[in-house]
């Protein structure tokens, strides 16, 4: 199988991963319940990992680094611990469902909260926005941007930096999604404005499936989504007021965050940059080629000097999934078709209907493997256009 459908989850993992997890699941306890020396392993474990990933993405606090088991769970804990009755959030087309269905529950009254109100900084049919846009956006009410660093359907980006310092200087929470950059782009909270930056561990990071969570600014307080056991302070009627234990209820995926934590040791050795340009080559590659084949539509925007690694596609008329299943079964290629989760940014690039194509690349991928592709690209359609 080729594949190339890294956006979703990235299958090829560095073997120091796949070690971890595995010397995780015959050696560890569970954190926090015990002294002995299984249950020390995986607290010291995923103190490890606490540290490793603040210093990955500038968190000032190892202590403020919470484990949760996918990004969806992160979001949902920033957005519904944060935002309040009367809020006004801003948002963008770009967003994944794990942003937008937290915030439209959010506001049609979910968790007794009334007049939450949303705002979207729009996306043309390249997939860019216009940050000149979000001035006119603001309300005396608002409380928070919420966005992505990068649409998981086209890879173009929001430039967090600029949305950042409009955040800060309007006095805004900003809270980021870096689903699909995490591991492939350097993120820094302190310079960026970050106040709570979600993550996930199986993407660009390239550690377990099960992993992800948040890292928090320093003065945010977030209400717990969920209560349950710590480990401390057990006599409490309520959730501890402390990260991590605050928002970490219940047994934590040590196994997975063992991998986790290899996987960013793997990053650091490697380096961000050279995984980064390594995916760009093959992402640009790849566009090179499928761009100019007769009824092939490429999505997003190319002169983008910075883009996420994923190219995506229509052949003609073909229902994307129709296009999918033959590039599957005809030659051994893992793609995503259909609504990815994206609607609005479906709605802006004009294939709601169709669906797109996703290919998306990562390390382990080859030029050999690009070229493959895109030759497959061109037979289909050869023969449906
Ligand atoms: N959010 C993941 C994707 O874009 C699953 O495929």
């Amino acid at each position: 199988m080729i594949y190339l459908d890294n956006a979703a989850t990235t299958i090829g993992k560095p073997e120091q991963v796949i070690n971890a997890v595995m010397k995780a699941m015959t050696t560890m306890g569970n954190a926090a319940r015990g002294t002995y020396s299984g249950a020390m392993l995986a607290a010291e474990t995923i103190y490890d990992a606490r540290v490793k990933i603040a210093d990955m993405f500038g968190c000032k606090n190892a202590e403020r680094v919470v484990f949760t088991s996918n990004i969806t769970e992160a979001l949902n804990t920033a957005i519904n611990g944060t935002i309040k009755s009367g809020d006004h959030v801003i948002t963008t087309d770009l967003e994944h469902n794990s942003v937008l269905r937290p915030l439209y529950a959010l506001a049609h009254g979910s968790g007794g909260r009334d007049h939450v109100s949303l705002s979207f900084l729009k996306a043309d049919r390249s997939g860019n926005v216009d940050y000149g846009d979000l001035p006119g956006l603001l309300t005396d009410r608002t409380r928070a941007i919420v966005c992505t660093h990068a649409s998981n359907l086209t890879g173009n980006m929001i430039d967090i930096e600029r949305a950042g310092r409009f955040a800060r200087e309007n006095g805004l929470l900003f809270i980021v999604d870096s689903a699909q950059t995490a591991g492939t782009f350097p993120i820094n909270m302190e310079a960026m404005n970050i106040d709570i930056l979600c993550f996930t561990g199986h993407k660009g990071l390239m550690g377990p499936q099960g992993t992800g969570g948040l890292c928090i600014g320093s003065g945010i307080e977030i209400e717990p989504l969920k209560s349950g056991g710590t480990g401390v302070h057990s006599y409490d009627r309520y959730q501890p007021d402390e990260y991590p234990a605050r928002l970490e209820a219940g047994t934590l995926n040590s196994h997975g965050i063992a991998g986790l934590s290899a996987a960013v040791d793997f990053i650091r050795e490697t380096g961000i940059d050279t995984i980064r340009e390594k995916e760009d080559k093959l992402m640009r590659r790849f566009f090179a080629e499928v761009s100019g084949i007769p009824g092939v539509k490429v999505y997003g925007d190319y002169d983008a000097p910075r883009r996420a690694p994923i190219t995506l596609i229509n052949i003609g008329d073909c229902g994307s999934g129709i296009v999918a299943d033959i590039l599957s079964e005809s030659y051994g290629i893992a793609v995503r078709p259909g609504a990815h989760c994206a609607p609005r940014m479906h709605e802006a690039l004009g294939t709601k209907e169709q669906g797109a194509v996703r290919f998306s690349f990562s390390w382990f991928n080859t030029n050999e493997e690009i070229d493959i592709a895109a030759e497959a690209v061109k037979e289909i359609a050869g023969q449906i256009v």
